[in-house]
């Protein structure tokens, strides 16, 4: 039976143009959705653009266009954005679209079936850079006057009729939900932050503004438009067709899994499960929360001009080199910092030296002292066979780390193997062997095909582009590329072709 995988990405807010923080999101979903499409799993992988809000409508207003102008140009530069970052998702969620507004408001409908709305009026602070009310005792006051959120983006005074969710029924049973499921949240920081959060106590919350238009509008009250945060969160149920139950999709709900970035992981374990409980609908198996990306030691951001161009790497170092970077970099979870000297020797040591040299040097020695012709497999010496069952286990370790987001241990567990691969080669030295021992050179040549056949299949998700060369180069067919092909061992006599470097090496390191 094939099992059936959903995972998603935040949805990105189209105020500003895509950097290198949303195509990490979005590489970081992208290759877990891979790992689970060549593991022969039923996937579906949704993103999409947040274009709500009053945010947007400022930034719009800001540039002299309507508000679904700007957010069209904006959406289409996400779109963009994945399809240079290699991105395989399955659907792409825009807010403005009618699937979703009809979701949105079938949601919300729900809810207020169920009881858990009511009209009150809001009174209090609200930032709009962080599109979320600001409780008083988390304002911070300055010096000068002004009053920030705790993410420092300013707030204001807002008064307002306002619908309210109940959220302060919900307490008792989403502390019972984290207790009865523990790997609901992900990693422990934030898991520990939100349970203490909701321990603390929950007030009702705002779920809809008067003194804006760029919203949906709330059901049977055109004075209304729905808080930015429903409507987004929403999205989610768009995907698998929601309101309609047997929608093509709907198979694929409840998701398992929500990456989001680390500052929006209360939307997503106390709003968004407690919509969905106040809506009767199941809940997300997961929601797990990845850290920021600073640049060369220093916050992005617009005033220093240090904002990075996903599009701009990519081309300098190589998409698949950006991508295995930004995965290998920081263990998913924890926050990281980006510098040019840290991706130079990446590539440089990892990639060029260590997988590049050690594909290169076998393929070549086929190439040259086999005709490039693949032998069979020989009689199997123990360090043979311990370099090859390290080879069979890698599929279990990485699916083990992959199925708790570990995205990083999973590629730590294909370099132990590169490693061992190498310290192989080195001690077996096949390249003295064709002089003493030619059958011997053909069995230690066809072991060392083998394992890095399975550390290409196995690395494809991360590197799509040169995993699939580093294939070809191993003369696997299309059809052999999923990872369960890896329990069939490959016959001798395929004809390999010409092998080429797949890694070069990046030449400003040695300048520097
Ligand atoms: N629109 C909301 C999400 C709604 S989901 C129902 C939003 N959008 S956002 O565009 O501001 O950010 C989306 C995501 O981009 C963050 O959650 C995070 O995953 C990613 N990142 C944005 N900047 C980042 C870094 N500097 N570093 C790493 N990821 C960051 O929030």
């Amino acid at each position: 039976m094939m099992r059936r995988f959903t995972i998603t990405t935040p949805i990105f807010y189209v105020n500003g143009a895509p950097h290198i923080g949303h195509a990490y999101t979005s590489i970081a979903c992208d290759v877990v959705a891979r790992f689970h499409r060549l593991n022969g799993d039923d996937v579906l992988f949704v993103t999409g653009t947040d274009e709500h809000g009053q945010k947007v409508e400022q930034s719009a207003i800001a540039q002299g266009l309507a508000p679904q102008e700007f957010a069209d140009k904006v959406s289409a530069q996400f779109r963009q954005m994945q399809k240079e970052m290699a991105v395989s998702s399955d659907d792409f969620v825009r807010t403005t679209e009618e699937r979703h507004k009809k979701a949105a408001r079938a949601l919300w409908e729900k809810v207020a079936e169920n009881g858990h709305i009511y009209l009150g009026a809001y009174e209090g602070w609200y930032s709009t850079r962080d599109e979320a009310f600001i409780g008083e005792d988390e304002v911070k006051l300055h010096a000068d006057g002004t009053r920030t959120a705790p993410s420092g983006a300013p707030v204001e005074w807002v008064r307002e009729p306002s619908y309210f969710f109940k959220l302060s029924e919900f307490q008792d049973r989403l502390l019972k939900f984290y207790e009865e499921n523990p790997d609901f949240i992900g990693p422990m920081g934030p898991k520990r932050e939100i349970e203490a959060f909701v321990r603390q106590g929950l007030r009702d919350l705002s779920v809809s503004r008067t003194s804006f238009k760029w919203g949906i509008e709330v059901p049977n009250d055109p004075d209304h438009v729905m808080y930015v945060w429903f409507d987004a969160l929403a999205n989610y149920l768009t995907a698998v067709g929601y309101p309609d139950l047997d929608a093509e999709k709907a198979h694929y709900w409840p998701a398992d899994v929500h990456v989001v970035g680390k500052e929006i992981v209360r939307f997503h374990c106390i709003y968004w499960p407690a919509f969905l409980m106040a809506a009767n609908l199941p809940l997300p198996k997961k929601v797990f929360a990845h850290g920021w990306w600073t640049v060369e030691g220093e916050k992005m951001s617009k005033s220093l001009g240090n904002v990075l161009d996903p599009k701009a790497l990519s081309d300098e170092f190589g998409l698949d080199q950006l991508r295995f970077f930004l995965m290998r970099e920081v263990p998913f979870g924890g926050d990281s910092n980006f510098s040019r000297r840290s991706m130079m020797t990446r590539m440089n040591v990892e990639l060029a030296n260590d997988l590049g040299n050690l594909a290169q040097r076998t393929l070549s020695l086929i190439a040259k002292n086999l005709d490039g012709i693949l032998p069979d497999r020989g009689e199997l010496t123990s360090e043979d066979q311990a370099i090859l069952r390290q080879a069979d286990l890698l599929p279990d370790l990485m699916s083990g780390q992959i199925e708790r987001l570990a995205i990083s241990d999973a590629l730590e567990e294909v370099w132990k193997l590169i490693r061992a691969a190498n310290a192989y080669i080195d001690h077996q030295a096949p390249w003295a062997l064709k002089k003493t021992d030619q059958k011997r050179m053909s069995d230690v040549l066809r072991v060392l095909y083998d394992v890095i056949r399975s550390i290409a299949t196995m690395l494809q998700p991360y590197m799509p582009d040169t995993m699939s060369k580093m294939l070809d180069q191993l003369a696997i067919l299309e059809n052999e590329r999923e990872f369960a092909s890896l329990k069939v061992i490959i016959p001798g006599g395929r004809h390999l072709p010409k092998p080429q470097g797949l890694f070069p090496r990046f030449i400003e390191e040695e300048k520097a």
